[in-house]
């Protein structure tokens, strides 16, 4: 499938086929092909839960508008953002550390400017916080759906959820921020898909602030 089919074949789909699974090799190849996605420093402040117990689905369901999709799709993954994502100490920023000095792209002097860097954009305000795990959390949450699409399944993402009831919920630490959750697996047999939805026009997307 190549990319352009791969962007007009994915849609938000309301309605799964709830007696067909997703084995765990499957989930697995998507979210090995999605960990491609880039990040801020390749620190990747992502984390996914993963529901497919339908008692879990449904307490989850309760929790997000009641949308049937949460419960008939046979994964549905919490996407984390990991707001912590950028500290000293934090174990995949270490990690992340001792493999740019393995592949040659940092000296360990460059150690005190890798973290002031990241300390500098990502903690000088709490929007500056949440937005480094937010949007690259959101980055690879985009990624999962085209995933899932080239390996011909469906996806569904939402933000209508109680996000502090879902943090209760599963015990969610306090680092983490909850951008969306994300359904994944077939369509509905015999669900006839709406046409595709209007799209702004690159007009209407680019915009300038300066005179001219
Ligand atoms: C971050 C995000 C949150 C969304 N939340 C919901 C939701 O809670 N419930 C819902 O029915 N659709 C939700 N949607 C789906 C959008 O309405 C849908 O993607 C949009 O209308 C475009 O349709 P398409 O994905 O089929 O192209 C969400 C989409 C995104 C990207």
């Amino acid at each position: 499938m190549d990319f352009k089919e791969i962007l007009e074949k994915r849609r938000a789909i309301n309605f799964f086929d709830p007696d067909k699974g997703i084995s765990e090799e499957l989930l697995g190849e998507i979210i090995t092909r999605a960990a491609k996605t880039p990040s801020s420093f390749n620190l990747q402040p992502w984390n996914l839960i993963v529901l497919r117990d339908k008692e879990e689905k449904e307490r989850l369901k309760a929790l997000a508008w009641n949308q049937p999709k949460v419960v008939e799709a046979p994964v549905v993954l919490i996407v984390l953002a990991d707001k912590n994502g950028w500290q000293e100490g934090h174990l995949i920023v270490e990690k992340n550390w001792q493999e740019m000095l393995k592949a040659g792209t940092m000296k360990p002097e460059q150690r005190e400017w890798f973290l002031n860097a990241a300390k500098s954009l990502y903690n000088w305000s709490p929007e500056a916080n949440l937005a480094f795990a937010a949007k690259n959390a959101g980055f690879f949450a985009m990624s999962l759906m085209f995933a899932a699409t080239s390996l011909g399944l469906e996806s569904h993402p939402m933000d209508g959820f109680d996000h502090e009831g879902v943090r209760k919920a599963f015990n969610i630490p306090e680092n983490y921020w909850i951008p969306l959750l994300l359904a994944v697996g077939y369509r509905k047999p015999g669900l006839e898909l709406a046409s595709a939805k209007w799209r702004k026009s690159k007009e209407e997307v680019i915009v300038s602030f300066t005179q001219k």
